[in-house]
């Protein structure tokens, strides 16, 4: 239960097949030549078709380029935005890879805490009017990675107005936005409310498949420029072939198809593992309640430590990440992510079991 990977039962082999024989056939000289370091013309137009469709707003031109997934999107950002010495604030816990590119970047991390609701915008507030200067705030609102949780529509709203007010950049991870477990729950994107203050970072990798490596990034055009100039110096551009790809496969309307089968998917493999955790460990745990995305977080007895637990947990069989590396500085130690993404629905029994029985002893 470590790995953030989107299950392969997803991946829509037939359907590629039949894409790639074609644009090998018929474009090679598009599918297989470099492509503008924005992204072919035709795919940033579907994606902006996406984004209108899905979020309500159009990128104008010059707001939305293609990425090499959500990854690149942070990386670009730190190579075009960020100087050493430089401060970002983030969730704390966050995604582990965004702090690993910000520490490469060498610049001050800033922890924000959260609650139930995602990001305690109040807590910026307050560090902010304490003279905090963040060149950027990094957030994920949905199905947070590690913590599962989802920024309220209200801190959404808030969120965008403090930072508009405090010209605070906020960088918008989307990774597991479409993941849902019911489709009714989607509230606005933060890039939205905000087109003016926000750059979205999205990606295919867990709607589509990872090995494209395929993404975008939304956002207002000058930050776009630059995140554009800085690709320049990494692969040029996204890969052709994958471009082409998820053009096609949405344009045929097969997101629309597949989407709501994968929900079903990780929603079917939260409701075993949820039942599971109750049984198990109802009396000992806390943990967190997705309604969407990979992963939940669970928070163990205080003094009971998630990192020495686990080479326990590996004799016993079963891996959990543990909560240190979500955070930049202190913090996880009795905490811990479970991912949901790519056991079986019949394993999860077993598996909390098996992390129960290393628990209790
Ligand atoms: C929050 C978050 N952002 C970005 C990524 C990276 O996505 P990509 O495969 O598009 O680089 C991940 C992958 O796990 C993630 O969890």
């Amino acid at each position: 239960m470590s790995g953030g990977f989107p299950n392969p039962a997803t991946f829509p082999t037939a359907d590629l097949d039949a894409i790639v024989a074609r644009l090998l056939r018929d474009e090679p000289g598009i599918a297989l030549q470099y492509a503008p370091s924005e992204g072919i013309p035709s795919v940033r137009e579907y994606l902006s078709d996406r984004q209108e469709a899905l979020q309500g707003r159009r990128p104008a031109a010059g707001e939305l380029i293609v990425t090499s997934g959500g990854m690149e999107c942070i990386a670009l950002v730190c190579q075009s935005m960020l100087d050493p010495g430089d401060t970002v604030a983030v969730e704390a816990p966050t995604y582990l890879g965004a702090l690993m590119a910000f520490a490469a970047a060498e610049v001050d991390v800033e922890g924000i805490a959260m609650d139930a609701d995602g990001l305690e915008v109040d807590a910026l507030a307050e560090r902010l009017e304490a003279g905090v200067r963040p060149k950027l705030l990094y957030v994920i609102p949905e199905y947070q990675n590690p913590t599962g949780r989802t920024l309220s529509l209200e801190r959404r709203h808030a969120l965008v107005e403090l930072c508009r007010r405090h010209r605070v950049l906020i960088v918008e991870d989307v990774a597991y936005r479409e993941m849902a477990f019911d489709e009714t729950t989607a509230l606005p994107s933060l890039w939205s409310l905000g087109p003016d203050v926000v750059l979205q970072a999205g990606t295919f990798s867990k709607i589509f498949c990872p090995g494209v490596r395929l993404g975008w990034a939304a956002g207002p055009a000058d930050v776009v420029a630059q995140l554009a100039a800085a690709k320049q110096l990494t692969d040029q551009c996204a890969g052709g072939l994958g471009q082409r790809m998820v053009e096609e496969y949405g344009r045929a309307g097969h997101f629309d198809r597949r989407i709501p089968q994968a929900r079903e998917l990780y929603g079917a493999h939260w409701r075993a593992l949820s039942i599971a955790l109750e049984r198990e460990l109802g009396d000992v745990c806390t943990w967190s309640q997705p309604t969407g995305g990979f992963f939940t977080w669970l928070t163990l007895p205080e003094g009971v430590d998630s990192v020495e637990l686990r080479p326990a947990a590996l004799d016993a069989g079963v891996t959990y990440v543990p909560g240190t590396p979500f955070y930049s500085g202190d913090g996880g130690r009795n905490e811990l992510r479970l991912s949901f993404s790519h056991l079986a629905a019949t394993e999860y029994g077993e598996a909390v079991q098996r992390l129960a029985s290393v628990l209790r002893a």
